[in-house]
């Protein structure tokens, strides 16, 4: 069973696994059912959502399920996103993509992600991308408000660069609990670029998201990964998962599968603890050469 623990010491505490649900609009309402209650009973109580998934329809069928048993909801905790706007029948004004990172446009949209998911409070809410028109001024009293009014328990920034976050945590008088980014075996970017350097020197953990390089970290030759697989009594993509919670800033992976099965899989990963060496080595077959 996994435990939670805090993503930043002022921030929520979250299943150390987080189900992403962006890919969730494409399984049937018994298997999204089957998926949240899996994820539940491995201990992965965290959600991760945005206003845009299955072009803005993933979080009403979530709140469906939750409307359906209502118990779930103190069970669980949930995240959103907010601020990319793209071409929709449901979003009839936007004629390209684009970010919208205003003062009106987040508070319109997390109420928005609260009344999808059927729920009065979301226990984060993340600016999804880096906006190059935002103005930290308006990003600030937009969080203020949805949090004085307990409707946001506690913010966050995605793919934001070290300077983005720096500059708009100086707007704020309380924490960014967190970056959620893209690492992976297949994206090891943000171990060398200042990135996971960054939230430690802030206390703060990063979120990983596509954790599995949305499949691509499992195409691999597997008799290059059969010994370490046969020493740890573990597949492939429970070692891969390991590599990432081994690294000192205490990720949080997003994991994104439709399998309720590869929930309990990836809820295993926890339990392992690599050894030093063998985490180079498998950074070393990404690399295909070893440290310098
Ligand atoms: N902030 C951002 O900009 C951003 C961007 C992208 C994603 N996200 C978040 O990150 C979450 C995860 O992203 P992701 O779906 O790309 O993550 P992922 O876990 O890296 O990839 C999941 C994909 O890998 C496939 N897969 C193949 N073999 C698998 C195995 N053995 N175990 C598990 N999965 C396997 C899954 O297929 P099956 O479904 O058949 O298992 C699924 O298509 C999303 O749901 C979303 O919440 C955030």
């Amino acid at each position: 069973m996994i435990q939670k623990q805090k993503i930043h010491p002022e921030g929520p505490a979250f299943s150390r696994i987080i189900a992403g649900a962006w890919r969730w609009h494409t399984v049937s309402p018994v298997v999204l059912e089957r998926l949240i209650n899996t994820a539940l009973d491995c201990g992965i109580t965290t959600f991760d959502h945005a206003d845009i998934y299955g072009d803005h329809g993933n979080e009403e069928i979530f709140g469906n399920v939750l409307k359906k048993n209502p118990s779930l909801r103190s069970k669980m905790e949930l995240i959103s996103k907010c601020g990319i706007k793209f071409p929709s029948s449901k979003r009839p004004t936007a004629w390209v993509k684009h970010y919208d990172s205003s003062k009106e446009h987040i508070i319109w949209s997390a109420e928005n992600s609260l009344k999808m998911l059927g729920t009065d409070r979301l226990e984060l809410l993340l600016i999804h991308r880096p906006d190059p028109l935002l103005d930290p001024h308006e990003v600030a009293e937009a969080f203020s408000l949805l949090r004085q009014h307990g409707k946001v328990q506690h913010v966050g920034v995605s793919n934001f660069t070290p300077s983005q976050f720096r500059m708009l945590q100086h707007h704020l008088p309380y924490p960014l609990v967190t970056n959620q980014i893209e690492i992976s075996l297949s994206k090891i970017d943000s171990l060398f670029n200042g990135d996971l350097d960054l939230l430690m020197e802030f206390n703060a953990s990063a979120m990983a998201w596509s954790p599995l390089g949305g499949g691509k970290t499992l195409e691999v030759d597997e008799r290059e990964v059969f010994n370490k697989a046969a020493k740890y009594n573990a597949s492939y993509s429970q070692l891969s998962l390991a590599w990432l919670m081994k690294h000192p800033s205490k990720i949080f992976p997003i994991i994104g599968t439709t399998q309720p099965e590869r929930i309990t899989e990836a809820a295993r990963s926890t339990d392992i603890n690599l050894d030093r060496q063998d985490w180079f080595e498998m950074l070393k077959w990404v690399m295909g050469k070893e440290v310098p």
